[in-house]
């Protein structure tokens, strides 16, 4: 799977973990930035960035990294086609995607330890959305949503 990455500051020290980690699961990955760790740098910019990678489909899934992951989680939203969740539990990580199709997962790198981190991103990475009918039909509805605005 292609996965686009990013992070700030606030989630730059779990990054490089994160991505050794997929890739050591077969994932390609796409680092998207910070590439050095600046306490000056805003999470909307790497956000922006992962999501649009992902909407435009050049990545199949994303993940943005900042302190507490809202902002990441926020920002993403921004970007028409993508569906980003917080997630700090192994449950939401992989019933985000089987359910809703979660396409970005962000966290929060102050309230995770790596760990934790790990198992969340493999639960997300290896999940597929059901494609079961209720689930598509939830869906439908937020794409409506969505090309009403
Ligand atoms: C950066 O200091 C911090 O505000 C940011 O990483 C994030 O937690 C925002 O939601």
């Amino acid at each position: 799977m292609r996965i686009a990455i990013g992070a700030d500051h606030g989630g730059y020290p779990v990054k490089a973990p994160m991505k050794e980690l997929l890739e050591s699961q077969g994932h390609t990955i796409v680092d998207l930035g910070a590439y050095s760790l600046d306490p000056a740098d805003d999470y909307p910019d790497f956000a922006k960035a992962v999501a649009e990678y992902v909407a435009s489909g050049q990545a199949d899934k994303g993940i943005v990294l900042c302190g507490s992951g809202v902002g990441a989680a926020v920002a993403s939203n921004k970007v028409r086609g993508v569906r980003a969740s917080v997630c700090h539990d192994t449950y939401s990580a992989h019933q985000g995607v089987e359910h809703d199709d979660m396409n970005v997962l962000c966290m929060g790198a102050r309230i995770i330890g790596e760990e934790l981190a790990r198992e969340i991103v493999s639960s997300f990475a290896s999940a597929k959305f059901s494609g079961e009918e209720r689930h598509k039909r939830r869906l439908g509805k937020l794409l409506d949503m969505e090309a009403s605005f």
